[in-house]
């Protein structure tokens, strides 16, 4: 353990003479991965400046950064899948290449797998077939594709990696949590013991709940014993503190610290990345709503999938969260009043009119806005520019004497791309070029901006770095104290006690329990949400 480098809390760059010094100490066969002086230009963007990265033997490193601090362009050189500038070294094990040919074919043989941040699964394709795409498939004799085999071959991994559903599910029929599961299956399958190879997770966890994601946590534990390296990349920070052995950070494509796990804690950890302290901000404040606030959203009766009768009522001024599970019917509630799903029975009023069935028209005309949970697929027209993109929700206001008026277009959203802190070489830029947390961002901007009467928040901070999380909550209670009634469903506990003024708590189809101002604890919450008691707190 000698000869680690100390922790560099200065974002300056390391010389180049100090990464060499470094890498002599580290030559050693204890470091597995070795990245010495990686550099990635993208136009208008410089992701990566002369970044090195080890990870040793039996490690989880963690990656951690700001959002389009450089962490999946990183992962994506190691992969193949981008090129590096020349001049940048990597060596896994035994192999290594210059950063500027690393091949997909180069990775694979030299035991790169990895389950990037968009998962890169096939909707279209079944579960047995995203995984047989994830080795090469199976043959028989005679060339042809051995179907039987590639389906008991998936069969084992779901059994061994509890995935709930068949092979032949297909991949878009199954919800973001066990589409997780299913591409970390396929990077791991035949690895189950200790290999020279190392794993590479792009923040794993963004769409799992506690417990799915304390499984997997538990999981790459074990297979680290057993000798496998892991390099992890994940937002929330007491993930990283729990499980990795060391920390490498990014910040702005430099590297801006290599520390022991051991030697931090939540607060050492949002300083290394951002730079400054977030301990001594004010958390966003909870207001006590009035009862006179005007209900804006009423909900009775609603059935619709597993949601079995709930009645809800949200207020002007109110930030209310449901709490539960996955597959507790969360976002059915949510998509049902934004009519994107077809309710069974009950009704929904939103200021007081009735919002027909499945009509996602006639929500929006009654002021319904939606940031739903699946960014990829509901939201984002993602070959469009950035600033397309955050004017969809109003993009009338911009056609006028029968023409668009792009130049206004571009100059509003560059201005909320300032307020919202999305990070993009211009608002020109296509959206998929931006990083994963900065996307989220935009669409919130989308939204946010038509000032709705209602607001309904699907997991909005999922790869939202912890800087920006709290700033986007902050313009959520913003839109609150304007008027705006908000209604959101986050897995992390601890971010709904924070934000919410009152949370319901879903389980078995029906709101188990409402809790509010002292009471809205995350243990208590997190109590709620798994127990099987039935326990309703009075607020
Ligand atoms: N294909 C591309 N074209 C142009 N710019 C890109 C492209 N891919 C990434 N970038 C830019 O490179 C920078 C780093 O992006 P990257 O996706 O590596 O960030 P990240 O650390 O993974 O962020 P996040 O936490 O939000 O996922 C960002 O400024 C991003 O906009
Ligand atoms: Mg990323």
């Amino acid at each position: 353990m000698s000869g680690n480098p100390a922790p560099i809390p200065d974002p300056s760059l390391p010389s180049a003479d100090d990464a060499h010094a470094t890498s002599v100490v580290h030559q050693g066969r204890s470091v597995l991965l070795e990245i010495i002086g990686l550099s990635k230009r993208f136009p208008g963007t410089q992701a990566l400046s002369n970044v090195d990265l080890r990870v040793r033997r039996g490690e989880i490193h963690a990656l951690c950064g700001g959002n389009g601090s450089g962490k999946s362009t990183l992962i994506k050189i190691l992969a193949g899948v981008q090129q590096g500038e020349p001049g940048g070294m990597i060596r896994v094990g035994d192999e290594s290449s210059p950063a500027d040919a690393v091949t997909p074919a180069f990775a694979d043989s030299a035991g790169v797998r990895v389950v990037h941040q968009d998962l890169g699964l096939f909707p279209d394709l079944s579960v047995a077939e995203n995984i047989a795409l994830g080795s090469s498939f199976p043959r028989r004799r005679s060339g042809r594709i051995d179907w039987r085999r590639m389906r008991t071959n998936a069969e084992e991994l779901i059994e061994r990696f509890e995935i709930r559903a068949s092979p032949k599910t297909l991949l878009r029929d199954l919800n973001r949590a066990i589409q997780t599961e299913v591409a970390i299956a396929r990077a791991l399958q035949g690895r189950e013991s200790g290999h020279g190879g190392i794993l590479i997770l792009d923040e794993p966890t963004t769409a799992l709940p506690a417990a799915e994601a304390d499984a997997l946590m538990r999981s790459l534990r074990r297979y680290a014993q057993a000798g496998q390296s892991i390099l992890y990349v994940s937002h929330r920070l007491d993930e990283i503190l729990r499980i990795t052995d060391r920390v490498t950070v990014l910040r702005d494509g430099h590297l801006a610290g290599v520390h022991e796990t051991a030697d931090l804690d939540e607060d050492a950890l949002t300083t290394a990345i951002l730079g400054r302290s977030l301990a001594h901000e004010a958390a966003v404040k909870h207001v006590p709503v009035s009862s006179a606030g005007v209900p804006v959203l009423q909900i009775t009766g609603l059935r619709a999938g597993p949601v079995r009768g709930v009645d809800l009522e949200v207020r002007r001024g109110e930030i209310v969260g449901i709490a539960g599970l996955l597959g507790s019917g969360r976002s059915t509630i949510l998509r049902s009043i934004f009519g994107d799903l077809d309710r069974e029975a009950g009704e929904i009023r939103v200021a007081g009119a009735v919002l027909p069935k499945g009509s996602q028209s006639a929500a929006i005309s009654a002021g319904v806005a939606m940031v739903p949970e699946d960014r990829a697929r509901d939201a984002a027209f993602l070959d469009l520019p950035v600033a397309a993109n955050i004017s969809a929700s109003v993009i009338a206001r911009y056609y006028a004497h029968l023409r668009m008026q792009d130049r206004k277009m571009t100059r509003d959203a560059a201005s909320l791309m300032a307020t919202f802190g999305v990070k993009a070489a211009s608002p020109a830029v296509p959206i998929n070029t931006l990083s994963g947390g900065n996307q989220q961002k935009a669409i919130l901007a989308r939204w946010l901006r038509r000032d709705p009467e209602l607001l309904l928040l699907d997991e909005p901070t999922q790869g939202v770095d912890v800087g920006a999380r709290a700033e986007i909550y902050r313009v959520v209670r913003d839109a609150a104290d304007a008027g705006t009634a908000v209604l959101v469903v986050t897995s992390d506990v601890e971010e709904l006690a924070a934000v919410v003024d009152r949370a319901v708590v879903l389980r078995g189809g029906r709101f188990v329990a409402e809790i509010a101002g002292s009471a809205l604890l995350p243990q208590h919450l997190n109590e709620l949400i798994y127990k099987d008691v039935p326990h309703v707190d009075s607020v």
